[in-house]
C-alpha cells in the first residue's frame, strides 16, 4: 500500500497515476472553469448523502433493494423537462413493481443530474474513414464527427454543473409534488400491462397491486394526502471520472467536518479506473458519500477484498456498493467466489448487478446494442449465485430512458435489428426504452419472488 494512503485530502489524488482524463488544450481555461465551479453552491448536501448511505445499509443487510438507473450518458442536447419526467416515471413504475414483488423498500438512485463523463477503451475512434479523438461525454467534448467538436472544452464543465442543478431541481419538484403518487404510478403500470404483448404474464402482479391499493382506500388511507405514498426519495449518482470537476464540488461538512463530494449523492468508480493505486480510488476513498465500484470479469477475490479494505476500512454498512458487470455467461461462476470471500471477510457490501455492460455487441451494420434476454439472463445468474452463497442480491444497475427509443433488442415488443434505425438516439451505450424497462422490472420480480 502506498505510504501516502494515510493522509487523504481532496487533492491527494494528484499524486497518483490517473487515467481517462481529457487532454485539455488550455490549462488556464480549465483552471478558470474549475475555480468557478468551486465557488458555486453544492448540488447535494452531506446529510442527504448520509441518508442514502443509511438506506443502502438496509440493502446490505438484505432488508431493501437498490434500483440504480438512468442514461449511459446524459446529453446537453436532449435536456428537457419531458425527458426527465419520463425517465423518472419509468424508474417509479419499476420501483412499484419491485416493491410489491420483492416485499422490501426499493432504494431509488438515478444515473442522472451529473452522468456526463464517459471512459473510453481507446483515445481515438474511427467514424467512417476518419480517425478522431474519442467522444468523452458532453462534459468534455461533442459527439459530432469533426476534429473541432472533439477538442475538450472546459466551458462544458460549467454547463454540466448547471444542467445538473436544473435536473436536480426538477427531480426534487416531481418527487415531492404529486407526480410520484402511488395510485398514479400504478395507473401507468396498468396501462402498460394492458398494452403489452407480455401483459398476461404480468397481469397477476398488477392485479395484486391494484387490490392492495383498493384495500388501503377502503381502510381510509388516501395516497394523495399520505406523504409515504405520494412522495419518494430519488437520489442522484454518476461515475466520478473527471476528477478536477469532482474535486471542485468536494466540500467540508459543517456538521461532522468530513469531506463530501457534493456533485451527487452517490459516486462510482468505473471498470477502467478501479486501479487500487490509481487516482480515482484515492479520491473516492476519502469522501463521505456512499460509493460504488464496477466489478468486471477480470476481477478476482483478492482484488475485491483489497478494494473493500481501501474504500471501506471501517466497514460501514451502505458505504460500498459492488456493481458486477461480467456478462450473462460469466456472472454465475465468476461471482460466487467473490461473494464467498467478501462474506467470509465480514465486509458489509451492497451487491448490485449491472446486466448491461458485459452484454454489449455490435450488429452487422455496426450499431452497439444489447439483447433484453441477455440482460435478464445476467440478472438470473446473479440471483442464482446469491442463492447458492446465501447472500442478498441487493440491486440492479441499468441504463434506460423514458422515451420509446430503439436501442436494445428484444423485450415484450420484440425489437429486432432492423428496428434499431427507427430511434437510435443514445449519445453513448444503448438503453432500455420505457417499455423494456418496465418489462425488466416484472422479470426481476419473477426472479426474486421466492427470495424473501
Ligand atoms: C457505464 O456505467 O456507463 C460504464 C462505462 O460502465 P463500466 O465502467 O462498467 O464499463
Ligand atoms: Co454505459
Amino acid at each position: 500500500m502506498p505510504e501516502s494512503r494515510a493522509t487523504w485530502s481532496p487533492t491527494s489524488w494528484h499524486d497518483r497515476p490517473v487515467v481517462q482524463q481529457p487532454d485539455w488544450p488550455d490549462a488556464g481555461a480549465l483552471e478558470q472553469s474549475l475555480k468557478h465551479i468551486a465557488s458555486m453552491p453544492p448540488l447535494v448536501f452531506a446529510g442527504e448523502a448520509r441518508s442514502l448511505q443509511t438506506e443502502l445499509a438496509h440493502v446490505a443487510a438484505g432488508n431493501a433493494f437498490l434500483l440504480q438507473a438512468g442514461d449511459c450518458a446524459e446529453s446537453f442536447e436532449e435536456f428537457s423537462a419531458d425527458n426527465i419526467r419520463e425517465k423518472l416515471r419509468v424508474i417509479l413504475q419499476m420501483a412499484v413493481v419491485l416493491t410489491y414483488s420483492v416485499g422490501v423498500p426499493i432504494v431509488k438512485v438515478g444515473r442522472i443530474a451529473g452522468q456526463f463523463a464517459k471512459p473510453r477503451s481507446s483515445p481515438t475512434e474511427m467514424v467512417g474513414e476518419l480517425e478522431l479523438p474519442s467522444f468523452r461525454g458532453h462534459i468534455v467534448n461533442d459527439a459530432n464527427p469533426s476534429e473541432a467538436a472533439r477538442i475538450p472544452n472546459p466551458d462544458r464543465l460549467v454547463q454540466a454543473y448547471h444542467q445538473s442543478a436544473s435536473t436536480l431541481n426538477l427531480l426534487r419538484a416531481f418527487t415531492k409534488g404529486g407526480f410520484a403518487d402511488l395510485s398514479r404510478v400504478h395507473a401507468w403500470t396498468q396501462e402498460f400491462v394492458a398494452s403489452s404483448p407480455e401483459g398476461e404474464r404480468y397481469e397477476q402482479v398488477a392485479a395484486e397491486i391494484e387490490r392492495a391499493l383498493t384495500f388501503m382506500r377502503a381502510c381510509g388511507i388516501d395516497t394523495e394526502s399520505n406523504p409515504n405514498l405520494s412522495q419518494v426519495d430519488v437520489f442522484t449518482s454518476h461515475e466520478a471520472l473527471i476528477l478536477g470537476y469532482e474535486e471542485a464540488l468536494t466540500r467540508q461538512d459543517s456538521l461532522t467536518g468530513g469531506w463530501f463530494d457534493c456533485s451527487a449523492h452517490m459516486l462510482w468508480i468505473g471498470e477502467r479506473t478501479r486501479d487500487l493505486d490509481g487516482a480515482h480510488v484515492e479520491f473516492l476513498r476519502g469522501v463521505g458519500n456512499p460509493i460504488g465500484c464496477k466489478i468486471g470479469p477480470t476481477t478476482n477475490a483478492e482484488f475485491v477484498l483489497e478494494l473493500c479494505e481501501v474504500l471501506n476500512p471501517s466497514r460501514i454498512p451502505g458505504r460500498l456498493t459492488l456493481i458486477t458487470r461480467m456478462g450473462a455467461d460469466k456472472i454465475e461462476d465468476g461471482l460466487r467466489p467473490l461473494l464467498r470471500a467478501v462474506a467470509d471477510a465480514g465486509h458489509p457490501v451492497v451487491w448490485a448487478c449491472d446486466p448491461m455492460h458485459g452484454n454489449t455487441y455490435a450488429t452487422a451494420n455496426g450499431r452497439k446494442t444489447r439483447h433484453f434476454d441477455d440482460v435478464v439472463a445476467e440478472i438470473g445468474g446473479f440471483v442464482r449465485a446469491h442463492r447458492a452463497e446465501r447472500t442478498w442480491p441487493g440491486g440492479i444497475h441499468v441504463e434506460l430512458t423514458g422515451e420509446n427509443v430503439t436501442e436494445c433488442l428484444g423485450g415484450g415488443d420484440d425489437l429486432v435489428d432492423t428496428d434499431l434505425d427507427d430511434r437510435y438516439e443514445t449519445v453513448c451505450d444503448p438503453r432500455l426504452n420505457a417499455r423494456q424497462s418496465v418489462d425488466l422490472a416484472f422479470r426481476v420480480a419473477e426472479l426474486l419472488r421466492d427470495f424473501t
